[in-house]
């Protein structure tokens, strides 16, 4: 699996997602700046792999204020300030809020700890985080590939994969351990307009997992469907409401249309960190707009004239009754979503029940 942000020396790193599937390029961040920067334009992005880059973010923010002050109000300040900025990137996927306010919990706890000894505390919360989503990544993908039947051909949308997270992906996991316990499977995957995450970064995974895949454009899935080729669909999520409403890549919510349509059946992988009980449904979900030039280009070609206008969200929301069900690192439930994602947060482990 590639490395998607990591801690390296004093500061973060991250694999310049923008570039690929031509070019691998480490973006070094040396100030909260650079590192607010890539998230918005996407050089790091999915749910999960946002929350870790911001938690790194906070993390730096708090040795480059060890530096330059050893004064503890000053410090927290600084710090605090950090938070506010990657807290501005971007609306939609939760974790990064969810990550946010860990550290700021963490920040809290140090609030009479000199920015010597602080600074490093805020690292280790941030590498936990990290950490935690690998393991929960690991999890998704075991209890999900029971989902999997060998020979089946699956759909996915957007990049729910190792780039999208720290670990083996969400709503790839599934697909990566069942290819790893040798079972046969084929992967569909949308190319996912305006951005290509599918083609770009699904696809390049897959690849170089040796997954036998085939790239769609994203008007071919209900087709394949209406003709028997598609078994089950898998997506990850960037915020999951308490009533089970998913916030998703735009095209997601077209998919589960198809998907019920066709008798084919919907499943969100993500972690516990992208259900957000404060939100009761996806009407409530913030959706990020994004700039009419990703519409009016494709990877950097021009397609149409400047002025022609655009509409671009770059989510949208299934809402649960599309939803077969939903895997996470503590089990996986189904309809009805309320109690069960409630029971989920509060740590309750489900039998991953299938
Ligand atoms: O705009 P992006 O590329 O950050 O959107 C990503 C997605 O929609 C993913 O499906 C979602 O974040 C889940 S990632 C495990």
């Amino acid at each position: 699996m590639s490395r998607t942000i990591w801690w390296q020396d004093d500061h973060p790193a991250l694999l310049d997602q923008t570039l690929l599937p031509f070019e691998e390029v480490v973006l070094h961040c040396r100030t909260t700046e650079e590192l607010a920067e890539a998230i918005t334009s996407l050089r790091v992005r999915g749910a999960p792999a946002i929350g870790v880059a911001a938690a790194f973010g906070v993390a730096h923010s708090a040795f480059l204020a060890a530096e330059t002050s050893e004064d503890v109000a000053t410090f927290q300040e600084v710090v605090r300030t950090a938070c506010m900025r990657l807290a501005a990137t971007r609306p939609t996927a939760v974790n990064l809020f969810w990550a946010l306010e860990r550290m700021r919990a963490k920040l809290r706890v140090l609030e009479a700890t000199a920015p010597a000894a602080a600074a490093p505390a805020l690292l280790a919360e941030a590498r936990a985080i990290s950490e935690e989503d690998a393991a929960a990544c690991r999890r998704i993908g075991e209890l999900g590939a029971a989902l999997i039947e060998d020979g089946m051909r699956v759909l996915t949308h957007c990049n729910a994969g190792a780039l999208a997270t720290a670990g083996i992906g969400t709503a790839t996991a599934p697909i990566f351990v069942a290819h790893e316990l040798g079972r046969p499977i084929h992967v569909y995957v949308d190319e996912t307009r305006p951005l290509l995450q599918g083609a770009r970064l699904t696809a390049w995974e897959m690849d170089r997992a040796g997954v036998p895949f085939t790239l769609i454009a994203d008007n071919m899935a209900a087709s394949l469907m209406r003709r028997g080729k598609i078994d089950a669909v898998f997506v990850g999520a960037d915020r999951i409401a308490a009533n089970g409403d998913v916030a998703n890549k735009i095209g997601t919510f077209g998919v589960a249309l198809a998907a019920q349509a066709h008798g084919v059946p919907f499943y969100v992988a993500a972690p516990t960190s992208t259900i957000d009980l404060a939100t009761p449904t996806g009407d409530t979900i913030p959706i990020e707009e994004r700039k009419p030039e990703e519409v009016r280009s494709a990877h950097g070609h021009r397609l149409v004239p400047d002025h022609f206008p655009v509409y671009n969200p770059a989510f949208d929301v299934t809402p649960a009754t599309y939803v077969t069900a939903i895997i996470t690192e503590r089990g996986i439930v189904r309809a009805p979503y309320g109690e069960a994602l409630a029971g989920l947060c509060l740590g309750n482990r489900q039998k991953g029940s299938v």
